[in-house]
């Protein structure tokens, strides 16, 4: 079987496929044969030389397909699955409270340790969820990474409720429109961001209600949105400059969520901002295997269906890194194997 490796730190050409066995049935885990994954921006993070990553490594983590091998677990040989891309203890305080993502020795699989880009993968049945039957593979492959940390962030972190207004930066990626199909699937008004007319136009047609550019006068034209009030809460997608836009911009009392840094890690915070406004500025990493099953079920039910910029074949995921790095993107980036 082959599998997709990142040799060492650096540009695509890093990307190497390997022939390998296939994983051999072992207790506690579960052998999947993959049928689709996805691109995410901590795939290209995680080409880069940062702290905490092994190479050589396979790389990927949002992997759908069928059980190949169940073992011990309580799958059947043919399920159709998606894989929770967090490695847990399962023992730890966190843990212990649903919390896998906070787990204190967790570990992103693809970035981390080893990931799931190839043919066969052998995983704890723990991080296995079965799919709803009308749930189709390809959906599935979309979620587990970008709308998971868009549902943890939007329900469990922010508790949004319904009627709110709520400001996404960085609207267009993957995490972006994630944020903006579980924000109108929760019944709050979007105003959503991009750089790029065309992106604007289908941001509207998956059911923005505003759509801004990501230029200087961001904060004034949120602030006229909002008869100068401000927003409810804001999804931060971006990071750097753009957070101090969502600290001017959210109401007092309201709630920033951030969980990017693609426009920058460092920012000079103005403290006043944040107390004096009584805001609840809250990070968010990854989400939950509950948050990942009840994005199936919302998918199931039809009140979310994921948008799919375009499907490469795995062999191609080179160019599918590339789209994503050129921002010609607009949602997520299917690989096909
Ligand atoms: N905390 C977590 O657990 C978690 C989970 C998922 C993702 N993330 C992070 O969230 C970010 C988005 O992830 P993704 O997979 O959705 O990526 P993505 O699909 O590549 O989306 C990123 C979007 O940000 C905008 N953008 C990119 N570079 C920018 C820049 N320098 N300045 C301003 N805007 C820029 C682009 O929008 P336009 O083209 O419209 O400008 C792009 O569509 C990444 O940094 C990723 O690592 C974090
Ligand atoms: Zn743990």
């Amino acid at each position: 079987m082959r599998e997709f490796v990142y040799e060492k730190p650096g540009g695509v050409d890093v990307i190497k496929k390997v022939e390998k066995g296939q994983p051999k049935s072992e207790p506690g885990k579960v052998i999947i044969k993959a049928s689709f994954g996805s691109v995410n921006h901590v795939d290209i993070w995680g080409r880069m030389d940062l702290p905490g990553q092994p190479f050589p490594r396979v790389f990927g983590s949002d992997l759908s397909g069928y059980v190949e091998d169940p073992s011990d677990s309580i799958f059947k040989k043919g399920d159709k699955v998606v894989l929770y891309p967090m490695k847990f203890c399962g023992f730890c305080k966190n843990c212990l409270a649903g919390n896998e993502n906070s787990c204190f020795t967790r570990a992103l699989y693809g970035v981390h340790t080893d990931g799931f880009f190839a043919e066969y993968v052998s995983v704890p049945a723990s991080n296995v969820l079965k799919l709803p039957e009308n749930v189709s593979l390809e959906y599935a492959a979309a979620l587990p990474v970008a709308y998971t940390t868009a549902y943890h962030g939007l329900v469990d972190r922010i508790r949004m409720v319904p009627g709110s207004t709520l400001l996404i930066l960085g609207g267009s990626g993957g995490a972006g429109v994630a944020a903006l199909q579980i924000a109108k699937a929760l019944g709050a008004r979007v105003i959503t961001t991009t750089s790029y007319d065309w992106k604007a136009e289908m941001l509207k047609k998956i059911g923005a209600d505003e759509v801004l550019r990501l230029d200087e006068k961001l904060a004034e034209n949120v602030l006229r949105l909002t008869g100068n009030d401000g927003v409810d809460y804001v999804f931060d997608a971006l990071g750097g400059a753009y957070t101090n836009v969502a600290l001017k911009t959210v109401r007092k009392g309201g709630k920033v969520v951030n969980m990017a840094m693609t426009a920058g890690s460092e920012i000079q915070l103005n403290l006043r901002q944040i107390y004096a406004n009584n805001i609840d500025f809250l990070g968010v990493y990854l989400g939950t295997r509950k948050d990942l099953f009840d994005l199936l079920n919302m998918v199931s039910q039809g009140r979310i269906k994921p948008l799919i910029d375009s499907v490469f074949p795995i062999d191609d995921v080179d160019k599918a890194q590339l789209r994503m790095e050129k921002r010609n993107h607009i949602g997520k980036i299917l690989l096909k194997f």
